[in-house]
């Protein structure tokens, strides 16, 4: 297992570039199954193991892939497996994304339940729900979810909750079903819109409109396409806030504003000061003034556009240096605060009541060691290490590094003091 050393206490200064959003290329790279004997590029694909796990699943199902460098190129043939293996499926819950765009091309799919981070119970009856509403019969067998449909046919679909990976999935199965689909209580994640992009590109009809609702006109077959992946939101707000928690100036390139709005707006309130500059090709950027103390404030993580559960633990590691008491509340996920106990190693002082941390600021941190239980709480305890006086090893980084692109060079281009540890 991997770890990070760092040297706590330096204030970080100057400028990194956002790597293109994990969420939104998982699912892209899953609608290329929807291709037959055609090309797909997807561009600005950031380089982390969760899109190495994704191309080793699509592999295995028959797709050849080319990478050049933040550029992948799918070829999908004629004909594919639709048995997913075991070993990429484990690894990673966004796997399960690959239900929707097999069965409806294959007719049938084979997929292992999926792993993924330990952050409570994820199940996918939404995604299976809706696939059933589809026309699709569904069993689970030996830890398998077996799906068959011969052909899947819109419907209306109510989603009990806007799940991410329900929208995608039933998103993708709607592309090549017969009539139209509408999702009701669909997610609103910008993720969501990058793939809507990518399927209209294929040449689909599908109005989205950013507002829980979307209707996809099935299609025959797609077309070979090129699509570019937006930025990384959860990535550009983490080094966001090591310029906060360190009392540095940090600016960040390539920088979708709107999808970061609910943490700026949190950071606003607790005394943070932002500039925003837009260049001349249109790309935004934005810049963290430093701040001596946070003033404390709450949070309750939602659905998008509300705060991100992808920014929590790192959100809860900025106000354990609040001058007062925060409450952050977890709605989106049911175990999400097990990072706090590594936290209150280094000198934090939070209580979890429920679904909701208490925060009581502190005046420093201090170094020590801990351990990533998960991919945003691993990026918690790296923002905590970097606050903190003294040495912090980070070990199981490897949580880390399923969802952030080269961080110990990006933060170490910032002032940062770090080294990675060998397994
Ligand atoms: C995606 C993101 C993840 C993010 C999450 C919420 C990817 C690859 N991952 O995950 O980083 O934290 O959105 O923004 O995009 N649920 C059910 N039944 C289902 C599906 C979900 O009960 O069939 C529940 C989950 O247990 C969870 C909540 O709904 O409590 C949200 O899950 P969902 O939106 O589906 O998240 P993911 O798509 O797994």
């Amino acid at each position: 297992m991997k770890s990070v050393k760092i040297k706590g206490g330096v204030p970080l200064h100057g400028t990194v570039r956002s790597q293109g959003a994990k969420n939104a290329a998982l699912p892209m790279m899953a609608a290329c199954l929807l291709l037959k004997g055609e090309q797909m590029t997807l561009d600005n694909v950031p380089k982390l193991q969760d899109v190495e796990t994704m191309v080793e699943l699509l592999c295995s199902l028959g797709a050849s892939i080319k990478q050049d460098g933040n550029k992948i190129i799918f070829d999908v043939p004629e004909n594919i497996s639709h048995e997913a293996d075991e070993a990429p499926v484990r690894k990673m819950r966004a796997s399960s994304l690959v239900l929707g765009p097999l069965l409806a091309r294959c007719g049938s799919v084979v997929l292992p339940l999926p792993g993924g981070c330990s952050i409570g119970s994820r199940p996918i009856d939404l995604h299976l729900k809706g696939l059933v509403q589809m026309g699709a019969s569904v069993e689970i067998k030996n830890g398998r979810v077996h799906a068959s449909a011969k052909h899947l046919r819109g419907r209306r679909i109510y989603l009990d909750f806007p799940s991410v990976g329900a929208t995608e999935n039933l998103m993708m199965a709607a592309v090549l079903a017969k009539g139209e689909t509408i999702i009701e209580n669909a997610a609103r994640e910008p993720e969501i819109e990058n793939l809507a992009s990518l399927l209209r590109n294929m040449g689909v009809r599908i109005d989205t409109e950013g507002t829980g609702y979307i209707r996809v006109n099935g299609v025959e077959k797609v077309t070979a396409c090129i699509e570019r992946v937006i930025p990384d939101r959860i990535e550009i707000c983490t080094y966001i806030l090591a310029g906060v928690m360190t009392g540095g100036e940090v600016k960040v390139y390539d920088v979708a504003l709107d999808h970061i709005a609910a943490l700026l707006a949190k950071l606003e309130e607790a005394g943070v000061s932002f500039s925003v500059e837009t260049d001349a090709s249109g790309e935004h950027s934005v810049t963290v003034h430093p701040v001596k103390k946070l003033s404390p404030i709450s949070i309750k993580t939602m659905p998008y556009p509300g705060f991100p559960t992808d920014m929590q633990p790192q959100i809860v590691a900025a106000l354990t240096l609040s001058k007062g008491v925060s409450l952050v509340e977890e709605s989106v996920f049911q175990a999400r605060f097990l990072y706090a106990a590594e936290l209150n190693r280094m000198g934090a002082n939070i209580g979890i009541k429920g679904d909701t941390a208490v925060i009581q600021g502190v005046k420093s941190l201090s170094g020590a060691t801990v351990q990533a239980t998960d991919l945003r709480a691993g990026a918690a305890l790296i923002l905590a290490g970097l606050a903190a006086k003294g040495e912090t090893r980070v070990e199981n980084l490897e949580h880390v590094m399923r969802g952030y692109e080269d961080i110990d060079e990006k933060l170490r281009s910032l002032g940062a003091e770090l080294s990675l540890e060998p397994e």
